[in-house]
């Protein structure tokens, strides 16, 4: 362990419970970082770390970018709140008009939030609230996947598939069902893009859950397009076209959560459009302000929101949902100018052109110890890495993950599993030094 620098000695570390954080473990060796500029974070003993996650899948434009800092700037001294109820400022509606200009063909209006988590209780909210109105009251049920992602919110939770962030939290939502997962090693390990193995584990909707509960009982089913959090877990090809085929023989709303995939990842603005798929409604957040301001959205395809509107009496309120802070100025003025940066500069683009670099640098980790798997597609690669037997889940992700840390690049790990997926204005040069280190790493891994 490296000798405490003077910052860490000046910080009392104790009156903070640190989120999804091993606490006693982290306060023992805690790793701060103090400065972030571009590719770089600057971490308190003056290392530069290269920033191999985009923060948490959200600095896609790199860090600190100079038009998005001078917009959140000007926004404070200009409107620093508005109230988000019965009154409205003008960059949120500027804001709701970049985002759905952004978004694919055929969505309509955006609804504000401060989250992922928020953006997909909001979609869930939404997708009841639209059957309702409908006359449809009976669709409640919400079907989610083996482990999938959706925040920590109780609706997240319930129809997310990560058995550690559900265990300790007994009632969850109730009328959810999920999907097997489509992460199957045994026929797609080592696959280049997407998997040709799989698409028909999308037919599971059809033959065990709309017969068990009944499509007439079924609002929407929720998946990530890939599967982030938990380890990167591509769709099998036709898998997403299938559940979109059944949900609309069905009646049901396909809800993507883009939270990670949204805003570049797989070289399109939403993963929608990289497989072709359309869902109802699509939640993001993360990129939607390039990580600088919190915000998530979701973005609702044409018919939804009108349904529930017109549905009301005039002058009722349409839909009682919504946060003090949705569409808070500083976050509207942060999105508006991280959508300029991104369309100006092409970044999607660029990381699709990228995207075979990045991917042949992932995959020459293959035989290094330990690697079950390497998976990618666009700017993002999983390496899967066998547990260490006898040792807690974990402890080769977090070994790896230390390491690199220790030799200036940030990777993520889930489990046992290594999750790259950098700024989308990473150079090649940092694609090389981002998997060499993980190579060196690997090496010393026990
Ligand atoms: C797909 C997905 N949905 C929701 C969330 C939750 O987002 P937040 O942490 O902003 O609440 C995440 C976070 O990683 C995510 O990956």
């Amino acid at each position: 362990m490296n000798a405490p620098t003077s910052l860490e000695q000046a910080l009392d570390l104790a009156p903070l419970w640190k989120p999804f954080t091993a606490n006693r473990r982290f306060k023992s060796a805690p790793r701060l970082l103090v400065a972030a500029k571009g590719m770089y974070y600057t971490a308190h003993d003056g290392r530069e770390i290269l920033d191999g996650t985009a923060g948490l899948w959200c600095v896609n434009a790199g860090h600190a970018r100079p038009e998005i800092v001078a917009a959140i700037q000007r926004q404070a001294a200009t409107l620093d709140y508005a109230p988000a109820f019965q009154l409205g400022h003008p960059v949120e509606f500027e804001a709701a008009a970049r985002l759905v200009a952004h978004a694919p063909p055929g969505f309509s209006h955006a609804f504000f939030c401060n989250s992922g988590s928020e953006a997909v209780e909001s979609a869930l909210k939404i997708a009841l609230a639209y059957h309702r109105a409908r006359g449809e009251g009976a669709r409640q049920r919400i079907i989610g996947r083996e482990r999938g992602y959706h925040g920590v919110n109780f609706g997240g939770m319930s129809v997310g598939g990560i058995p550690g962030n559900r265990r300790a939290f007994g009632q969850l939502v109730a009328g959810v069902d999920h999907l097997g997962s489509t992460h199957d090693l045994e026929h797609s390990a080592f696959s280049r893009g997407a998997p040709r193995w799989g698409a028909h584990l999308a037919d599971e909707l059809e033959r065990r859950i709309i017969p068990l509960h009944d499509a007439s009982n079924i609002a929407a089913v929720i998946v990530e397009p890939f599967a982030g959090s938990a380890g990167v877990l591509l769709p099998p090809q036709g898998y997403l076209e299938r559940l979109r085929e059944i949900c609309d023989r069905h009646g049901i709303l396909l809800v993507f959560d883009e939270v990670i995939s949204g805003f570049g990842r797989l070289g399109h603005a939403f993963a929608a459009e990289r497989f072709g798929v359309m869902p109802d409604m699509i939640t993001c957040a993360k990129g939607l302000t390039n990580g600088a301001v919190p915000m998530g959205a979701v973005i609702v395809r044409e018919g939804i929101y009108d349904a529930v509107v017109d549905a009301a009496p005039e002058g009722a309120i349409e839909l009682l949902h919504g946060y003090t802070y949705s569409g808070h100025p500083l976050a509207a003025a942060a999105a508006v100018a991280a959508i300029d940066v991104f369309e100006r500069e092409g970044l999607y683009a660029r990381a699709h052109e990228l995207a075979p670099y990045f991917d042949d640098a992932a995959h020459a980790l293959r035989g290094r110890p330990h690697v079950i798997d390497i998976r990618g597609m666009g700017l993002v690669a999983g390496i899967e890495l066998a547990p260490r037997p006898g040792a807690p889940p974990a402890a080769r992700g977090y070994e790896t993950f230390v390491k690199c840390f220790e030799r200036g690049v940030l990777v993520r790990f889930t489990g046992d599993i290594i999750a790259v997926s950098p700024p989308l204005v990473i150079e090649r040069a940092e694609i090389d030094r981002l998997f060499g280190t993980l190579g060196e790493v690997l090496a010393t891994v026990a």
